[in-house]
C-alpha cells in the first residue's frame, strides 16, 4: 500500500531517473494511482515531477527517466487521504521547497495536523497525509534543531503506521523512518538506498539492513547511522546478504507475473517441503500447537482461505479442532477471551497486513496468546513480532493476486498437521513421501489443466455473476476461487459451502446460470446431490474434481483433476482455479498483475 524508494549517490548521476523508474516498476504492486519522482542536484537545486497513472504513463508524459540527480525520492500511491490527483501525488515539497519527502502508510491525525500547520503558517498544498510528514519535520528543522532531532520531534506529532524518506538541499544525505510500515535499507557500491520492499533493492544490491519499528536512519552514499526514534541513541547493525534472487522480479518468458508465479508452484512447494524437513522450528511450532488450550488460525483475504484449509487438515489428520478467524474481526469476536495458554497462528504473505498486525499488537499488549507466524517476507512486522516463525520460502511474489504464496500456505498446513498427527500417535501422512510426491502432482496438474482452463475461461469470461461451491476439503479452494475471480476478472463470484446453497441462494438459478463445484472423489455423494439441486433447475453445474464417472454423468460439464491422493486434491484444485481466473482476466483485457483499486500490502485498517 504505497511504495517509497530513496537513493543517495556520491556524485550527480545522469541515470537517476532510470533508477527511480525501475524501482517504481518493481514496487508497482504496492500502488498505482499516482507516481512521483523528486531529485536533488549537486548544485543544490531540485526537481519534482508527479501525476496520476501508472509509472510507465507518468514516465512517458513527464520524462521521469531523463532526470539526473545526486539524490532521488520516488513514491507510488494507493490513495487513502485525498483523491488520486496530481496535487495529492507524492513526493511533496516543504513550504519553501528546500525539502522533498514521501511516505507510505497512514497518518491518521491528518485533518488535525492540516489545521494546525496552516494555523502555524505552513503552506499546505494537498489533502494528502504524506505532506504532513514533510511539514512536521520542517517545522522543527526550521527552528534550528539538527535534522535527526527534528525527525524525533516530528514522530511525536504523527499518529498512525507509516514509513517515510526525506532529504533537504543542504547535505548529501536522506533520512528514512520506520513506524509500523515496512522498510529496508540496501547498501551498494557507491550508493545507499531505502525502500518499502526488497524487489526494488535487489536489482541494485543484495546487501540488506532490516530496520525495526521505531528506528530511523540517516544515510549518505557511503555510510548509514541507525537511531532509536524515542531518544536518538545509535544502534549498530551490519548489512546481511539477502537469500532472495533478483530474477524473481522479472517476468522472464511469461506475459504476466501471475502466470509465471503459478508456474513456479511445483518448485516453490518442493523448496518449502525440503526446508521444513530440515527445520528445527517445525518442532517448536508443532509443540506449541499441541500444548495450546485453544488454537486460532488468523489471517486476511487469501491467507484467511489458507487458514480455512489448515483447519480441515488439523481436524482431519491430527484430530485437532482449531478456530479460524478473519484478522479484522478477531479482536472484537475473540479478544476478550484469549488467554496466555492460547496459540495464534498468524498467516500473511507480506507480514505487514494491518488487520493482522493489530491482532498481534493487541495480544502483546494484553500479554495473552503465543504468536506463531507463517510469513513470506523476511524482516516483516509479523516475522519480527512472532515468537517462532516459519517462512513460506516462496521468494518474491510480484503479482498483486497471491498465488504461489497461497499454495505454500496450504502446503505448510498439510505438513504441520501431518507432523502433529505423528506427535499424537495418529495414522497419517508420511512427510517424506509428501515431500517426494506433492511437487510432482502440482506440476502434473499444471501441464494437464492449462488447455481445459483456457477453454473454460473462453466460455465463462463474459459472465458477470456466478457461484463457486465447495464441499469438504475443497471448500476453502472454492472460497479462494471466488476471491480470485472477483479480484482479477471483476465479475461477481460468491464462494460458499455447497450444502449452504439451498438455504437461500438457490433462488438465483435460472436457465444456464453457471456454478462451479469443487470436491474430492471421496465426497462425490454429496457433490452429486448438490449438483442435482442446480441442474434440475436448468442451472449449469461445472464440476472440478478428480475423475469420476458418476460426477461426470450428473454435472453439466466437468474439468477433471489428475489422480492425486485425497489430501492433495486442494493443491490440484488450486492450480485449476488460479489458471481459470488468470485466463478469464486476460480474455477480458485486464492486466491480472495489477487489478484496479487493489494493493498487495494493505497497511491500513
Ligand atoms: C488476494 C490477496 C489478498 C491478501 C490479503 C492478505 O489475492 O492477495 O486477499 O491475501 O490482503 O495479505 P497478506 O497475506 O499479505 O497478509
Amino acid at each position: 500500500m504505497c511504495g517509497i524508494f530513496g537513493i543517495v549517490y556520491e556524485k550527480e548521476n545522469p541515470a537517476m531517473g532510470a533508477v527511480l523508474v525501475k524501482a517504481g516498476q518493481r514496487l508497482t504492486y504496492r500502488g498505482y494511482d499516482s507516481v512521483g519522482c523528486g531529485v536533488f542536484h549537486e548544485d543544490g537545486s531540485t526537481e519534482l515531477r508527479k501525476d496520476t497513472g501508472k509509472i510507465e504513463d507518468v514516465d512517458r508524459r513527464y520524462s521521469l527517466s531523463s532526470l539526473s540527480g545526486v539524490r532521488g525520492v520516488m513514491q507510488l500511491r494507493w490513495a487513502t487521504f485525498g483523491l488520486p490527483d496530481q496535487r495529492n501525488a507524492q513526493p511533496h515539497y516543504d513550504c519553501d521547497k528546500n525539502m522533498i519527502g514521501a511516505h507510505n502508510g497512514n497518518i491518521v491525525n491528518t485533518s488535525q495536523l492540516q489545521e494546525k500547520y496552516r494555523a502555524e503558517g505552513h503552506t499546505v498544498r494537498s489533502d494528502n497525509d504524506g505532506e504532513m510528514v514533510v511539514h512536521a519535520i520542517e517545522k522543527h528543522y526550521d527552528k534550528g534543531l539538527p535534522f535527526e532531532q527534528a525527525v524525533i520531534e516530528a514522530a511525536r506529532e504523527l499518529e498512525g503506521d507509516y514509513a517515510c524518506v526525506i532529504g533537504d538541499i543542504y547535505t548529501n544525505r536522506l533520512f528514512t523512518v520506520k513506524m509500523g510500515s515496512s522498510l529496508f535499507l540496501g547498501v551498494g557500491e557507491g550508493f545507499i538506498c531505502c525502500s518499502s520492499d526488497l524487489p526494488s533493492i535487489l536489482d541494485l544490491t543484495r546487501q540488506i539492513v532490516v530496520i525495526n519499528d521505531g528506528e530511523f536512519i540517516e544515510f549518505s552514499a557511503t555510510s548509514y547511522t541507525i537511531r532509536d526514534i524515542r531518544d536518538g541513541h545509535v544502534i549498530e547493525r551490519a548489512s546481511e546478504l539477502s537469500p532472495l534472487s533478483p530474477e524473481n522480479a522479472d517476468k522472464g518468458e511469461f506475459p504476466h507475473f501471475m502466470l509465471k508465479e503459478i508456474h513456479e508452484q511445483p518448485k516453490k512447494a518442493a523448496d518449502l517441503l525440503h526446508f521444513l524437513e530440515a527445520s528445527r522450528e517445525v518442532d517448536e511450532f508443532v509443540n506449541a500447537i499441541h500444548k495450546a488450550r485453544r488454537v486460532f488460525l488468523v489471517a486476511s483475504g487469501t491467507s484467511y482461505h489458507a487458514c480455512l484449509q489448515g483447519a480441515y487438515y488439523f481436524g482431519k489428520l491430527a484430530q485437532l479442532p482449531v478456530c479460524v478467524a478473519i484478522a479484522g474481526q478477531f479482536i472484537d469476536l475473540f479478544g476478550d477471551t484469549v488467554g496466555p495458554d492460547d496459540v495464534l497462528v498468524c498467516v500473511s504473505q507480506s507480514g505487514e497486513t494491518k488487520d493482522l498486525i493489530n491482532v498481534v499488537n493487541y495480544c502483546k499488549r494484553k500479554q495473552v496468546g503465543r504468536i506463531l507466524g507463517i510469513v513470506n517476507v523476511l524482516g516483516s512486522s509479523l516475522m519480527i513480532r512472532s515468537e517462532v516463525h516459519l517462512p513460506l520460502v516462496s521468494d518474491l511474489e510480484m503479482s498483486v493476486p497471491a498465488t504461489k504464496t497461497f499454495m505454500n500456505q496450504i502446503v505448510m498446513f498439510l505438513y504441520l498437521a501431518a507432523k502433529l498427527a505423528q506427535k499424537r500417535g495418529l495414522p497419517g501422512l508420511n512427510t517424506a513421501a509428501l515431500t517426494a510426491d506433492l511437487p510432482r502432482y502440482i506440476k502434473e496438474t499444471l501441464t494437464k489443466a492449462e488447455t481445459p482452463c483456457r477453454d473454460l475461461a473462453e466460455q465463462l469470461h463474459a459472465v458477470e455473476d456466478l457461484y463457486c461451491l465447495g464441499y469438504g476439503l475443497c471448500h476453502p479452494i472454492a472460497m479462494e476461487a471466488a476471491l480470485k475471480i472477483k479480484e482479477v476478472v471483476y465479475s461477481h463470484c460468491e464462494g460458499m459451502y455447497s450444502s449452504e446453497f439451498k438455504h437461500g441462494p438457490l433462488s438465483i438459478v435460472t436457465e444456464g446460470y453457471p456454478i462451479l463445484f469443487l470436491g474430492t472423489r471421496e465426497d462425490s455423494g454429496m457433490l452429486i446431490s448438490h449438483i442435482n439441486e442446480v441442474t434440475c433447475r436448468n442451472g449449469k453445474a461445472i464440476a472440478i474434481s478428480p475423475a469420476s464417472p458418476e460426477i461426470r454423468k450428473n454435472a453439466s460439464q466437468m474439468l477433471e483433476l489428475p489422480e492425486v491422493p485425497y489430501y492433495m486434491v486442494p493443491m490440484a484444485a488450486t492450480v485449476v482455479i488460479q489458471l481459470l481466473a488468470y485466463f478469464m482476466s486476460v480474455r477480458r483485457g485486464i492486466d491480472p498483475d495489477f487489478p484496479r483499486n487493489i494493493s498487495k500490502t494493505l497497511t491500513v485498517d
